[in-house]
Formats: C-alpha cells, structure tokens, sequence
C-alpha cells in the first residue's frame, strides 16, 4: 500500500455547516414517532393545540439564548440563515422606509455572506440606493467608516458578527450605536459567532439579528431571528407585499486567510 491510499478525509470546516448531534437525532425522531408528527401548531384542534405549546417551549428555550431582556415573542422561526437574512434586510428596510419616506438608503458591509448581497439588486429595484462600507485592512469595519456613510436618509445597517471567510470579529456595539445616532435600524447577521461568541441582544444594542442552526449541530432547517423593536417593521412589510422573496445564495469560496485579532478584541 503507498502513502497516502489509507488517508480518510476528514471534514473539520464546522463554521459551514455541522452533522447532527446525536441527541438531536434522537429528539428528532422521537417527534416524529409522537402523536405531534408533521401536526400544524396553527390548527384549531386538540393536537394542533399541543403542537403550538410545544413550540412555544422551544421558543422560549431559544430566546434564552439571546440575553435575559429578550421576549419569545421576538423570534421569528425561518427555514434557514438565507431566509432569516432576507426577511431581515428587505423587511426592515421596507418597514423603517414606510414610517419615513426619506430614508431610503440602506448600507451594507462589503464583506457580507452571499444571502445578504444576492439581495442587493431586490433593494436597487424597490427604489433603495445601497451604500457598501469596506473593512479596514485587518478585516474589520471601523466604526468612523460608517459613521462617514451615515445620514437621516440611512433605513437599515446591516454588519455581519464574524466574518464566515476570515473569522475577524466585527464591533458590532460601536456599529450598532453610531447607527442608532441617525435613527435608522441595525441588523447584524450573527450565523458565524452564535453561541461561540457572547450576543446579547440588548447589550449589543442590534434592532434585528439572524443566527441559524446549521452550525450548532441541530436540525438543518432551523435557524431563527430575533426582531426587536423593529418587528413591526418587518410586519408591516410582509403585510404590505406577500411575494415570496427568498433567493438562494451563490455558493461562497472557499479561500480562508486566518488574520491578527483587531484591537477592540
Ligand atoms: C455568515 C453567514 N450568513 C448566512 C449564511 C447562510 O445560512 P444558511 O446556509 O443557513 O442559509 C451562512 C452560511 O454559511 C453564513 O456563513
């Protein structure tokens, strides 16, 4: 046998999606052999009754995730981190435009995922104008690089947590607040960092944040928002235009460059 013919291939690359832990497997497929298998928690009887509870209970368990002052009620459950991102960015833009026609601008980091850029193009054709604001040389957003971009006329920031490429963490707080100095929302996409990093909501100051499951081990389709103060935005733009909205992400490179920690860590 030569070299390299008893070589297995190993997946370590974890930050792009996980296999199921064995006891999510296991409460997988205990749901699915229970009475509540497949049951819709909208449906008016018994069951559908039971389903919403149980949801609930799960709801509850996630929201703990996000700091003590967030409330179940501000998680909204989606298909996955694509879906989380895109109701984030059109709804909120959309919302925050309607309760003020002058803000029409939305800024996005030029580092973002692909499920927030493939975006861009539905914001250009609603009328949006998309600023990029670009990452300093070690990767991240400096603070007074936004604020440069900022003006009353901004609806939506949107900053990722940690980069899935580069791993740099961004300083999402300083972000979130030179933001909030305009009067426009913060969303942040924290699918790389949840539950690896500390994201409190409320300490973090973010209007809207998106994390999915994928990379924590548990079932592929659950990933889940947390809409804060902004909830309505994103409600009233869902009510305003029901067209379905989700477009799949072009596939991401592979290249990963392992840069120094920036100085606010
Ligand atoms: C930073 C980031 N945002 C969004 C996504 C998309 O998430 P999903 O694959 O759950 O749709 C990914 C996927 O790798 C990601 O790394």
């Amino acid at each position: 046998m030569t070299a390299g013919q008893n070589r297995i291939p190993v997946n370590l690359d974890y930050a792009a999606s996980t296999p199921m832990r064995a006891e999510a497997l296991l409460a997988q497929r205990e749901y699915d052999d229970s009475e509540l298998a497949g049951v819709n928690p909208n449906s008016l009887h018994s069951l559908g009754r039971k389903a919403a509870t149980r949801l609930e209970v799960a709801r509850r368990e996630i929201t703990r995730s996000f700091g003590a002052r967030v409330r179940p009620s501000e998680i909204v459950l989606t298909n996955g981190g694509t879906e989380a991102n895109q109701l984030a960015l059109l709804g909120l833009a959309e919302g925050a435009r309607q309760r003020d026609r002058k803000r029409n601008r939305v800024i996005v980091s030029a580092i973002e995922h692909d499920s927030i850029l493939d975006n861009l193009p539905l914001l250009r054709a609603a009328g949006f104008t998309v600023d990029l604001v670009k990452p300093c040389r070690m990767g991240y957003i400096k603070p007074a690089t936004l604020v440069e971009l900022l003006g009353d006329d901004v609806a939506l920031v949107s900053i990722m947590v940690a980069n899935n490429e580069t791993g740099v963490v961004q300083p999402i707080r300083e972000l979130a607040a030179a933001t909030h100095t305009v009067g426009a929302l913060f969303h942040t996409d924290a699918i790389q960092g949840y539950l690896h990093i500390p994201l409190d909501v409320t300490e973090l100051g973010v209007d809207a944040m998106s994390v999915a499951a994928t990379r924590l081990a548990v079932p592929w389709h659950l990933a889940h928002s947390t809409l804060r103060a902004a909830r309505r935005c994103a409600r009233a733009s869902l009510a305003a235009d029901r067209r379905p909205v989700v477009v799949p992400a072009r596939k991401t490179c592979e290249r990963s460059s392992p840069l120094p920690l920036p100085p606010h860590l």
